[in-house]
């Protein structure tokens, strides 16, 4: 199909984060509270339609894990596109986030499309503590030409969002 545009995305950031979490609300729109850590790497599919096309992600959701850190740059090197995602509640996980940005910025194909996630906002929602301000990751995005957006794989909120601007950002085939 000529209006079926095929893009390579793949997830990156700490343990624990909610990458999983993430493509498990875009392509099944489910959530688990005890998801299993990634071993090695997930590949899953999902269509969006955007106007009169259609954008098919073939999502890599990486393990965050350290004893697979190794893997990464076999999953970024022809990827189209990134989702880099940080777990508002942990600061170590947005220093992560920055190291993924510049690594892809290094190494990745130089027009790859990057967008930054902070995730779990529903924590800070409920009253627990949030420990990245949202200006802080909106700043990150502005000085190194992110898509950001802070999601919550819980409650689904902009997870949609992100892959759609994602996908905007796309060239059509
Ligand atoms: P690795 O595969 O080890 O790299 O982890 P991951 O980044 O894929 O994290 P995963 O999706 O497995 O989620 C880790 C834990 O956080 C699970 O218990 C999820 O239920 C929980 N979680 C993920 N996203 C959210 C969220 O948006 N809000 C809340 N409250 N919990 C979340
Ligand atoms: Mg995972």
């Amino acid at each position: 199909n000529s209006n079926v545009t095929s893009v390579k995305l793949v997830l990156l950031g700490e343990a624990a984060v909610g990458k999983s979490s993430i493509v498990l609300r875009f392509v099944s729109n489910d959530f688990s509270e005890n998801k299993e850590p990634t071993i090695g790497a997930a590949f899953l599919t999902q269509r969006v339609n955007i106007d009169d096309h259609t954008v098919k992600f073939e999502i890599w959701d990486t393990a965050g894990q350290e004893r697979f850190a190794s893997l990464a740059p076999m999953y970024y090197r022809n990827a189209q596109a990134a989702l880099v995602v940080y777990d508002v509640s942990k600061p170590q996980s947005f220093i992560k986030a920055r190291h993924w940005v510049k690594e892809l910025q290094e190494r990745a194909s130089s027009d790859i499309i990057i967008a930054l996630a902070g995730n779990k906002v529903d924590i800070v929602e409920d009253g627990g503590e949030r420990k990245v301000a949202t200006e802080e990751g909106q700043k990150l995005a502005d000085e190194e030409g992110l898509l950001f957006f802070e999601t919550s794989a819980k409650t689904g909120q902009n997870v949609n969002e992100v892959f759609l601007a994602i996908g905007e950002k796309i060239p059509i085939k």
